[in-house]
C-alpha cells in the first residue's frame, strides 16, 4: 500500500478539523486516470461541506472525509479502459461534484469524462483556479438561461470566483453586462468588460438597473435577492446560485409575481465543457484571477479568507 498527504477531517466544524495526514494513494478504476495533484482551487462549497454534510452529495456523508474538488495536475497512471489520456498530459478538472473528490491530496483518481487538457496559457495554479467557478458560469448563462448576444445580463457580484468569469463569458457572446461590487473591486470588473459598474456601497443596484434580459446572482445577500426580481423585464430569467429551501420558497413567490423565470441549479463536472473553457483561455478571451495562493497544509488559513466573503478572482492551494 502507498500513501500520500492529504487534507482531512474527522469531523464537521470550524477550520481546525482540517488536518494535514498520510492516507491511502487511491488506485485508477476503470475510465480513470491517476492524477499527481499540482495544485487545488478552493471554492465557497469545501467551506460548507468542511462545517457539515451537504444536503446534495453522496459524499460528505461519512467520516473521515478528504475535501475538495477543483485540481489541476499531470497524468500519471491510466485506469482500464482509458484511450482518451495519456501518461504526463497536464489536465484540470471538478472530478465527481457533488460527491466526494478527495481534490485535497497529492494524488486523486478522476474519472476521464470530467477533466480536459489544461490551457496551454496557464500554470497548473491558475488551472486549478478555473473549474468549479467557470463551470458555473458557463452552464448557468449558457445552458439555463440561453444567453444570447445582443441580450443584457446584470451579474449581481462580479468580483468573486463565479462573477469574474461570468462577466467575461457573457462578453464573449456579444451581450451587454451590469455587474455590482464594493469599491475595491470596481476597476478590476471593469478591465474584465462589464459595461455598467455599481459600487453597492455606494448605490442601490435597483435604482439604476432596469429591464435586464436576465440576471446571475453569485452573491449570498438576503436583500439582494429581493430586489433582484425588481429589475428583470416580465418573461426574464434569474438563475441564483445558493441552493437554500427558503430561498427556493421565497423565489418561487417573487419570480410568480414578477412573471420572471426562476432557477436554482446545481453545477456538474463536465470534461467537453473544460475542453470548450480551455480554448478560450489558449485564445485570450478568458483569464482567471488569483487572489492568493497558499501551500495546501495551510488550508486553514484560505477556508478562513473564504468564509470573509471577499475574495476577488480565486484562492488556490499548491501541492507540489
Ligand atoms: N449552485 C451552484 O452550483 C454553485 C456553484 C458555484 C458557486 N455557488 C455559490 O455561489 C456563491 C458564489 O460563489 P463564488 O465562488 O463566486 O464565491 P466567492 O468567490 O467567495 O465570492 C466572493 C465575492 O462576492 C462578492 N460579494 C459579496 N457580497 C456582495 C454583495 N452584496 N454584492 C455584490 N458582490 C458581493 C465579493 O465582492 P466584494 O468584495 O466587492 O464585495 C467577492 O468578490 C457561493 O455562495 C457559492 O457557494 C453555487
Amino acid at each position: 500500500m502507498s500513501f500520500m498527504k492529504a487534507i482531512q477531517i474527522h469531523s464537521f466544524g470550524e477550520s481546525d478539523v482540517l488536518t494535514y495526514e498520510n492516507v491511502e494513494r487511491p488506485k485508477p478504476q476503470m475510465g480513470e486516470v491517476l492524477v499527481r495533484v499540482r495544485a487545488v482551487g478552493l471554492n465557497p462549497v469545501d467551506v460548507a461541506s468542511r462545517k457539515a454534510p451537504l444536503p446534495f452529495t453522496t459524499g460528505a456523508k461519512g467520516l473521515p472525509y478528504i475535501l475538495g474538488w477543483d485540481i489541476a495536475g499531470e497524468v500519471i497512471a491510466l485506469g482500464p479502459g482509458v484511450t482518451q489520456f495519456a501518461l504526463g498530459n497536464e489536465i484540470y478538472g471538478m472530478p465527481r461534484f457533488p460527491n466526494e473528490a478527495k481534490a485535497y491530496s497529492e494524488y486523486v483518481s478522476a474519472p476521464v469524462s470530467d477533466i480536459a487538457l489544461k490551457p496551454q496559457r496557464l500554470t497548473h495554479l491558475q488551472a486549478a483556479g478555473v473549474p468549479l467557478a467557470a463551470l458555473t458560469a458557463w452552464q448557468m448563462l449558457f445552458e439555463v438561461a440561453h444567453l444570447q448576444a445582443g441580450q443584457t445580463v446584470f451579474v449581481a457580484g462580479g468580483a468573486g470566483g463565479v462573477g469574474h468569469f461570468a462577466i467575461q463569458l457573457a462578453k464573449w457572446k456579444g451581450a451587454r453586462v451590469i455587474t455590482t461590487t464594493s469599491t475595491r473591486n470596481v476597476t478590476f470588473v471593469r478591465n474584465l468588460g462589464a459595461d455598467v459598474v455599481i459600487d453597492y456601497t455606494k448605490q442601490a443596484f435597483e435604482d439604476v438597473v432596469k429591464e435586464v434580459d436576465g440576471v446571475l446572482n453569485t452573491t449570498t445577500d438576503k436583500h439582494v435577492f429581493r430586489h433582484l426580481f425588481q429589475v428583470v423585464k416580465r418573461g426574464g430569467w434569474l438563475v441564483s446560485l445558493r441552493a437554500e429551501k427558503a430561498i427556493k420558497e421565497l423565489g418561487d413567490q417573487l419570480a410568480s409575481e414578477a412573471a420572471v423565470q426562476f432557477f436554482l441549479p446545481l453545477v456538474h463536472p463536465s470534461g467537453k465543457q473544460l475542453a470548450e473553457i480551455a480554448k478560450l483561455f489558449d485564445d485570450d478571451h478568458l483569464k482567471v484571477h488569483l487572489d492568493a495562493v497558499l501551500p495546501l497544509k495551510d488550508v486553514a488559513q484560505a477556508h478562513k479568507l473564504s468564509e470573509g466573503g471577499h475574495v476577488r478572482g480565486k484562492l488556490v492551494l499548491m501541492v507540489g
